[in-house]
């Protein structure tokens, strides 16, 4: 699939990536495998560079609202009040837990307490390996069904502690400025890596990886098709910014169980925040 296949707005950005936001799409769909994090550290070297999420992530929120006009959806609390809300929202060792940019973990320096290596194709280091054995197993379950039907999916980048995200984040100012940084890369304590709940992927040989031409490749497809099956959903969707805070992130997924993976997918919710009930959180407070 091409980007010429893609919907009107899908090829409405891809025409403002290449004549407005000084990226052009040749360059944002090269393929290119993970690199490096901004630091020496180990843990970082299992996070996306920011010279990679540059790349990807698309223009400025104003240029954005100019060329797209997204309205921002009002936050609507699902006709099922989000299944009873059988987990906290709060507390960052719960699948439920919401991170976002009003809300920070906490405790910040959060670590879970189950973190474990998933027995999946691995192409991060250290940390960034691991996530919490829940969100473990259910990544075994959906890596496996994806490669029974020929997709190959690999764990980019998973667990960051709180240490690793200033790194990482620290490197995303350095290199674009802390406002476009903030659209790409989470705060140190406002990242849903910290939870063990996500994780980013990357397809078998790292085309597109971390840009956003990764939408087109088919282990993003059929995550985005598949993932509620095994609990997951893309927390970062297409042109929801002004609800999540973040541009498009087609590889980031976040797990949350079956049960409500699939009631956001039947309903067409997209994120998390609407689903929830809670306010949209396109900037720190
Ligand atoms: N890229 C996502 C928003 C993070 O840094 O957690
Ligand atoms: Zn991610």
């Amino acid at each position: 699939m091409c980007y010429q296949c893609q919907s009107p707005s899908r090829r409405s950005f891809t025409r403002f990536l290449a004549a407005g936001a000084g990226l052009t799409v040749l360059s944002a769909c090269t393929p290119e495998a993970p690199t490096a994090g901004p630091a020496s550290s180990a843990a970082s070297s299992a996070s996306p560079s920011p010279a990679a999420v540059t790349a990807s992530a698309g223009p400025t929120a104003e240029a954005a609202t100019v060329g797209q006009s997204p309205e921002v959806p009002s936050p609507t609390p699902s006709p099922s009040a989000a299944l009873a809300r059988q987990f906290s929202l709060d507390d960052p060792a719960s699948q439920w837990v919401i991170v976002n940019k009003h809300r920070p973990l906490n405790p910040v320096d959060f670590v879970p307490a189950d973190l474990v290596r998933p027995a999946v194709d691995i192409s991060a280091a250290g940390e960034a390996a691991l996530l919490n054995s829940t969100t473990a197993a259910a990544a075994e379950a959906m890596f496996a069904a994806a490669a029974q039907e020929g997709v190959t999916m690999v764990l980019a980048s998973g667990y960051r502690s709180y240490s690793t995200q200033v790194t990482t984040y620290n490197g995303y100012v350095a290199a674009r400025g802390q406002a476009d940084a903030d659209t790409a890369s989470a705060r140190p304590g406002h990242s849903e890596h910290q939870t063990g709940w996500a994780f980013d992927i990357a397809d078998g040989g790292g085309a597109c990886s971390f840009q956003p031409c990764f939408a087109d490749q088919p282990a993003a497809s059929w995550a985005k098709a598949n993932g509620h099956r095994f609990g997951f959903v893309v927390r970062y969707p297409w042109m929801l910014h002004p609800v999540t805070g973040y541009y498009y992130e087609p590889w980031h997924l976040r797990y949350v169980g079956v049960e409500a993976a699939t009631d956001m997918a039947n309903r067409a919710i997209g994120t998390l925040e609407e689903y929830f009930g809670l306010e949209a959180a396109p900037a720190y407070l």
